[in-house]
């Protein structure tokens, strides 16, 4: 999920939805995961009913929120400058007070306050909600800290400030947490147990950013094929307590069917799927729907049946290409994108040949690769000695990013002389002149503006590429554009 989010929306944000008569100023940067994005969102809600609007002047904030990933070491080597340059400010400024959210809040706990003693406030991605109280201890001159997690809280009711909006994609959580343990990962620890959001509050969020004018939204959660929902239904009216589960359960595929109707011209994605859980009810019902966009990330990490046992992946390798095959077979233009990991603990050349023989049988559209971290607290951290050499996994790493480079490239051409229904996020970073979008699969196609405009459906016709881009020239809008299916 970690990936979704475009390099350049790292960091700072833009100013939305501000409350007249708010006079206290909030700068949030978030860091990390689509998820970490998506609560930023809800903090500001929260806050705003606080008091405070957000602002992009780091200088006139009278809050300093940092929402903070854990996922590798890097990430959280980022995080800490930002801290460094977020006290120099303070010291110019000492009402200030400065905040870490999320995943680094919940690792590190009081060692913020204690040792470190940077910042004022530490809350986890659990706690939000207790922010104005959090927020009260810090006014009164005490530190604050909340990291407790929660089994239900899922933020259902709370309507996210949109931050960073282009007006046109917006996320909508689904799940938080994950059950997975996968032996590398320290999301289980710092997001904990994975709990399921009300499908009601899921569509009444969907309708109202229709209503608002967006067009696309990606349903978000560390693992959205275990979503699960028990509701509805009144026990006497069943026999058996499985019975009533099953007759009033709904499911990832189920709730894609919900969204997918209730708003038959927003185009729908998802994050992530995990290959043990992905069903082919889900694939179905994305070939049902025209408007659930023809793209997966599908994480497998590693290409070796043994390293994916070591890691808690509960796949194999050939489990994995029946599901590819299967995907193939019922959407045969679906984009497939990959996250992998170089150098876990033991790999030898034998496994890193076999994540290269597994790439070239998927040929993935896209991929997220990045170096093994071993991340404390981790099973990976207490069972494995970290034993491939840092120069090792390097190479390793570039064996795979030069094997994707090619791959892309072969889907990216693909789609020459093709015409392809895309969506108007934003200009192009390269020219003023040229309109940039995605199309179904999920590839940036970049076109001339001519009389479009931002949050269009358009046919284009797809003429040049590189790796990662299509270029080409409108033909005339998609039947999206108007129709009701
Ligand atoms: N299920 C989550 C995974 C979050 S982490 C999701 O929604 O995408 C994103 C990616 O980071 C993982 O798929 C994995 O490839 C990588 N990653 C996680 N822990 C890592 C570690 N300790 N070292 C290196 N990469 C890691
Ligand atoms: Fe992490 Fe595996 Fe869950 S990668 S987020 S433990 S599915």
């Amino acid at each position: 999920m970690e990936k979704v989010i475009d390099e350049t929306l790292q960091g700072q944000t833009l100013v939305k939805d501000n409350k007249i008569g708010n006079s206290k100023k909030l700068y949030i940067e978030s860091y990390g995961c689509a998820m970490n994005f998506s609560d930023s969102e809800i903090v500001a809600s929260i806050l705003n009913n606080q008091g405070y609007n957000t602002t992009n002047e780091l200088i006139e904030a009278d809050l300093v929120l940092v929402n903070t990933c854990s996922i590798r070491d890097k990430a959280e080597q980022t995080v800490r400058k930002r801290l460094e340059k977020f006290n120099a400010v303070k010291k110019d400024n000492p009402s200030m007070k400065v905040g870490v959210l999320g995943c680094m809040a919940e690792r590190l706990k009081h060692k913020f306050l204690e040792e470190e003693k940077i910042v004022d406030l530490v809350v986890g991605p659990d706690a939000y909600k207790d922010l104005p109280n959090l927020l009260e201890e810090v006014e009164n001159g005490r530190d604050a800290i909340n990291v407790i997690l929660s089994k239900e809280e899922t933020y259902g009711d709370i309507s996210p400030v949109r931050l960073q909006s282009n007006g046109v994609s917006a996320f909508v959580s689904i799940t938080r947490g994950c059950d997975n343990m996968c032996t590398f990962c320290v999301v289980p620890f710092t997001r904990g147990r994975e709990r399921s959001r009300d499908p009601q509050s899921i569509l009444d969020e969907v309708n109202d950013l229709w209503e608002k004018g967006f067009k696309e939204i990606t349903l978000l959660g560390q693992n959205v094929d275990s979503y699960l929902w028990y509701g509805g239904g009144l026990k006497k009216d069943f026999k058996k307590a499985s019975e009533m589960q099953k007759a009033t359960a709904v499911y990832f595929a189920d709730l894609l069917d919900m969204v997918a109707k209730a708003q038959p011209r927003m185009r729908i994605r998802f994050s992530t799927s995990n290959p043990q859980d992905m069903t082919l009810d889900v694939i179905e019902v994305m070939a049902k729907h025209h408007n659930i966009c023809n793209y997966i990330h599908l994480p497998v990490q590693s290409g070796s049946d043994r390293i994916l046992k070591k890691m808690n992946r509960l796949h194999t390798r050939e489990d994995y290409f029946e599901l590819i095959d299967n995907i193939r077979k019922i959407i045969p233009d679906c984009g497939i994108s990959q996250d992998m990991i170089t150098g876990f603990p033991s790999e030898t050349e034998e496994d890193h040949r076999d994540t290269l023989s597994l790439m070239r049988y998927v040929k993935y559209d896209f991929g997220y690769m990045f170096a093994y971290s071993e991340r404390p607290g981790t099973l990976g951290a207490k069972k494995f000695q970290d034993d491939v050499p840092e120069s090792v996994k390097k190479k390793r790493l570039q064996d795979i990013i030069d094997l994707q480079q090619l791959h892309s490239k072969y889907r990216t051409e693909q789609h020459l002389g093709k015409i392809e229904e895309v969506l108007i996020e934003k200009e192009s970073k390269k020219s003023n002149l040229e309109w940039s979008g995605r199309n179904t699969q999920n590839t940036t196609v970049v076109f001339p503006k001519e009389h479009y405009k931002v949050g269009d459906y358009v046919l284009v016709e797809m003429k040049e590429c590189t790796s990662a881009t299509l270029k080409g020239k409108a033909v005339g809008y998609s039947p999206m554009q108007t129709s009701s299916s």
